[in-house]
């Protein structure tokens, strides 16, 4: 696309880049935004429930299934036998990941069969009722035990490797080599997952899913029900939270209502409930890095090893693409000079991992800011002082490759992070800390300013296009539906905003319609924060489509020349006279003048080379970095966030205040995965934290006490984005990193900052009470 589009033109009506209110921010507060089970229902609706397994692994030698039939209102029973097309729900076509399992159990909480009832409480009821045998074999749920059986992957690993390594780390005149344990993380969206169905005439279905995938949960139907995918058709209006989580997971509750809905022929919900949820969907992977790490004595980086082994659970689901983001994540902002990463996608007897914001990428990166925590400590140096020698260089430099060969062209990690430094008055702020430790006998405190860079772009090359479909009604009305769908993160209204700005209409002239495979087809799931990248573009095109058309129009029925011809705020410039919106379109709808659209948008100039571990996977970067102080209590473990201050980039920002709520409910979310959110599975394979009663997302009161968070204002994406924007859903959640690396200070200074407290995550106050405990025994 020309890339002058946008630096020419002025914005008129100021929506493009305005501070405008998320569409649905009303609705979401007064309960009038519809979620799928606030659909009214249609009639004789039937509910839903899986019949779960409770083993972790074993074969299945027989299931009883007569007391779950002939409960009261228990109207159909199915398994895996009962599927007509495939019985399989995988995302990848690896065709690892049955819809019920018949014969084999791979996890605690798989699903076996379904109950179909006339209400939610019978199907679940029932579903208890089932007597199974089985035949329990070996099992592991986690990155040790499948270690130590052999190390079976669930995907090929991925190894990155640039210079000489071995020869490197041995002339490095320091090394350090140790592990690292990085937990996992339930997504607790709060509208969990949910699929309803409703059968059509002939081989057709309807489905309201609550996905980030609509084309993927019609292909998958289409393959359970052995149907074309003309006749599914999927919709989503919202989701209530996603966060990677609803990417692929959705495939079994749509799967399950849509057979169901077309064997009965009447309409089917399921809903699980918030303790099915957390235990039949998938979590962010747990990883253990190996790391060793060759330095001089500036504390300059020669050489870096690191092996990321994940648990992925049963099957492959997205653990390939979110093994290999970790690597890609690994460097963090460093120049590594040279460096082997490899990835160990682990199989292990647990739910299969997904999709989490930041994909990977947060945990390479805490690896990559642990390395440089173990330089400062055995230099006895800030870390701050070594993450700055260690930042990728300027362009031009011969510090700029990463280690999977892409040049990082767009650096302005250097300035974020200065003016982080001077605004949130690190230096200052850092010495007063270690004087009051030194006279605090219990409390002790910490700081750390830690930087974000995060490739932008799907790593599966293909999945980085988009589709729009925009009409223009007669009455100047506009219709905006696109392929990405909304979570809560405001793309419909940066999409529509967009839109408005193309057309310099008022915002609530565009409506903003549910995402559907009928409109906008074979979309990529809305994630890797690509969203309003993508279908930001693809309805710009769209829109310019139809100007194109009016412009030409114009200028035959006006005699002008199309440049006499200008979109001015609710109302077009035709030579010297000026005409409303409506008017206008009126007169071209009269005209014959096509008033719709669909528009189109791929990424350019990306490619990616898995074998080689060469390319260009990510289209830019997007910066940032975050300040957090933090005081432990060294008796109890127990820790405050006193203040947290963050710079952000985003570019020119789509919309500062959509923005800055993404990178505030992003670092919250962050932190709550490396301080409170601990995943526990019991040694039969159970997970026991499976309910907010167990599972300790972050409080308001958790928040930082101050809490200061700014866009960097004058970043304008060097990348031809929409509107020199960049993608914001993911890159803050690692700005949360900071927290980790105060926490770890804190507990240093009980050692006089001389040992690396190699503190892992979530740091929970037992973590940081055994590590205090540790280092007061060195
Ligand atoms: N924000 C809210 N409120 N809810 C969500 O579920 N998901 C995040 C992020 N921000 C999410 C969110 C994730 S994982 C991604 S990939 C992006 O939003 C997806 O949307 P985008 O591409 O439009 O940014
Ligand atoms: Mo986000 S993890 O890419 O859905």
């Amino acid at each position: 696309m020309d890339k002058s589009t946008f630096e020419d033109r002025k914005v008129i009506n100021g929506s493009m880049h305005a501070s405008l209110k998320h569409d649905s921010a009303h609705k979401h507060v007064t309960g009038a935004a519809d979620y799928i089970d606030d659909i009214p229902e249609p009639a004789n609706l039937l509910h839903g429930a899986l019949g779960l397994s409770d083993r972790a692994h074993a074969e299945i030698l027989g299931m009883d299934l007569s007391a779950v039939s002939s409960y009261p209102g228990v109207v159909w029973v199915f398994t895996g036998k009962d599927v007509p097309g495939v019985n399989d729900v995988s995302s990848n076509g690896k065709h690892d990941e049955p819809l019920l399992t018949e014969t084999l159990v791979e996890f605690h909480g798989q699903p076996m069969f379904a109950v179909i009832a006339t209400s939610r409480d019978i199907a679940r009821r029932a579903a208890r009722l089932a007597k199974v045998e089985y035949r329990d074999l070996p099992h592991w749920s986690d990155i040790d035990g499948a270690l130590a059986n052999g190390g079976a992957v669930v995907y090929d690993p991925m190894t990155l490797k640039r210079g000489e390594p071995e020869i490197e780390m041995a002339k490095a005149q320091h090394r350090v080599k140790a592990q690292m344990r990085i937990g996992g993380q339930e997504h607790f969206y709060l509208e969990s997952h949910i699929a309803m169905a409703v059968p059509g005439e002939d081989d057709e279905v309807i489905v309201w899913s609550s996905t980030q995938h609509p084309s993927e949960i019609q292909h998958i139907v289409g393959h359970v029900l052995n149907i074309p995918s003309n006749a599914v058709t999927v919709n989503v209006r919202r989701m209530g939270g996603g966060f990677g989580g609803k990417e692929t997971q959705g495939n079994q509750f749509a799967a399950l209502a849509a057979i169901a809905a077309k064997k009965l022929g009447r309409a089917v919900k399921f809903r699980p409930d918030r303790d099915e949820d957390m235990i039949a969907t998938g979590k962010r992977h747990d990883f253990l890095v190996d790391y060793e790490v060759g330095f001089d004595d500036d504390g300059r980086i020669h050489a870096v090893d690191a092996t990321y082994a994940a648990r992925c659970g049963f099957s492959s689901d997205l653990s390939g693409p979110v093994t290999d983001r970790a690597l890609f994540h690994a460097d963090s902002s460093y120049f590594y000079p040279h460096v082997h990463l490899v990835s160990k996608p682990l199989k292990t007897h647990t739910v299969s991992n997904t999709a989490f914001r930041g994909f990977g990428g947060p945990q390479g990166m805490v690896g990559g800011e642990r390395m440089i925590e173990e330089i400062a400590y055995a230099l006895g140096k800030d870390p701050l002082e070594i993450r700055k020698l260690n930042f990728y260089g300027q362009p031009g430099s011969n510090r700029t490759l990463t280690p999977y060969h892409q040049e990082v062209e767009d650096n302005i990690i250097h300035r974020i992070v200065e003016e982080l430094e001077t605004s949130a008055d690190y230096q200052a702020r850092r010495k007063a800390i270690i004087e009051f430790n030194r006279g605090s006998r219990f409390i002790r405190k910490g700081i750390a300013l830690t930087p974000v860079k995060f490739g932008i772009s799907f790593t599966m090359t293909a999945f980085n296009q988009a589709g729009a479909l925009v009409h223009v009604y007669q009455d100047g009305s506009i219709h905006l539906n696109h392929g990405g769908t909304e979570m809560g993160q405001g793309l419909y209204t940066k999409v529509a905003q967009v839109l408005a700005d193309a057309f310099q209409v008022d915002i609530d002239r565009v409506k903003i319609t549910a995402t559907t495979t009928a409109k906008v087809p074979n979309t990529s799931a809305t994630a890797a924060s690509s969203g309003s990248d993508l279908n930001g573009m693809a309805a710009f095109d769209a829109a310019r489509q139809i100007k194109e058309r009016l412009v030409a129009f114009a200028a035959q029925k006006w005699n002008v020349e199309p440049s006499d011809i200008m979109f001015l705020p609710n109302r077009v410039r035709i030579g010297d006279k000026e005409i409303p919106f409506p008017d206008f379109i009126n007169q071209a709808y009269f005209a014959r003048v096509q008033l719709s659209a669909a528009g189109f948008y791929k990424t350019p100039d990306i490619h990616w080379d898995r074998k080689a571990g060469r390319g260009m996977p990510f289209f830019y970067f997007a910066y940032g970095a975050s300040c957090t102080e933090v005081s432990i209590d060294t008796l109890t473990g127990e820790y405050l966030i006193d203040r947290t201050d963050i710079l952000h980039d985003v570019g020119r920002s789509l919309n500062p205040a959509i923005d800055i709520g993404q990178v505030e409910g992003a670092f919250v979310q962050g932190m709550g995965w490396l301080t409170t959110e601990e995943l526990w599975w019991d040694a039969k394979g159970r997970l026991r934290t499976h309910a907010p009663s167990t599972y300790k997302i972050p409080l308001a009161s958790d928040r930082p006490k101050v809490f200061n968070v700014r866009l960097a204002e004058w970043s304008e994406n060097p990348a031809a984005t929409i509107g020199r924007s960049k993608a914001v859903g993911e890159p803050p959640f690692m700005l949360a990193i900071s927290v980790l690396e105060a926490l770890s200070m804190a507990v240093a200074s009980v050692a006089d900052y001389k040992i690396c407290p190699r503190l892992d995550a979530p740091a929970t106050p037992e973590r940081v009470l055994m590590a205090v405990e540790r280092l007061k025994e060195m």
